[in-house]
């Protein structure tokens, strides 16, 4: 096999990548934040990527609901995608809900260079929220699998960063994590 033209690669960078593992309640901000930090990563020249929770379901979870095992299911490839990223380098942010300590045990045990930062937001507020509409869903009794208003909402325990979405803005939240990069 001939190869047609060479593969181009960046100089080589001998910096493990890192894993922010953003977790907390729908509507709470991990998507926007997370969407932010990787973008003002990339900005700085530092190589980040985002994978979301609401990505692998749409595209690796034919099938998947949103029972324990299912959610278990959605973990176990984000940590499994986030392994690799690193690997080869990358910063990676994650933003999931993570609500199951089955969940969050095996991200402690299965992620390296790992950075768990706790979303948080009072589930009223995430309800005032609501960019999905699902809090109004679930009020109007169309779902009933939605975590802090069909069945409690558990805080993590040992969050490695608490951001709290209601008391700082997004810019703050986001300066403040990217600057722990370019400190590294
Ligand atoms: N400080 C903040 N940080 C992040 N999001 C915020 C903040 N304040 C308000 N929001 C809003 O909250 C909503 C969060 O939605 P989203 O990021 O999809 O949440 P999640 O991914 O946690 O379900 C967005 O509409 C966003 O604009
Ligand atoms: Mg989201």
């Amino acid at each position: 096999m001939e190869l047609k033209r060479e593969i181009r690669r960046e100089p080589a960078r001998p910096q493990a990548g890192t894993v922010l593992w953003l977790l907390g309640p729908t509507s709470a901000g991990k998507t926007t934040l997370a969407t932010r930090v990787v973008a003002d990563l990339r900005k700085k020249a530092i190589p980040a990527i985002l994978f979301d929770g609401d990505e692998v379901r749409d595209f690796f979870g034919d099938g998947l609901g949103f029972g324990a095992e299912s959610r278990l299911r959605v973990v176990s490839v984000l940590v499994h995608l986030a392994n690799k990223a690193a690997e080869a380098g990358l910063n990676v942010v994650v933003a999931a809900l993570t609500a199951g300590q089955d969940a969050r045990a095996h991200v402690r045990a299965n992620v390296k260079n790992l950075t768990i930062g706790y979303v948080s937001c009072s589930i009223q507020g995430c309800a005032q929220r609501d960019p999905k509409g699902l809090y109004q869903k679930a009020m109007r009794g169309e779902i009933d699998t939605l975590i802090g208003f069909n069945s409690a909402y558990q805080p993590p325990d040992d969050p490695d960063l608490v951001l709290d979405t209601e008391a700082h803005s997004l810019d703050a939240l986001a300066a403040r994590i990217v600057a722990s990069y370019a400190q590294d």
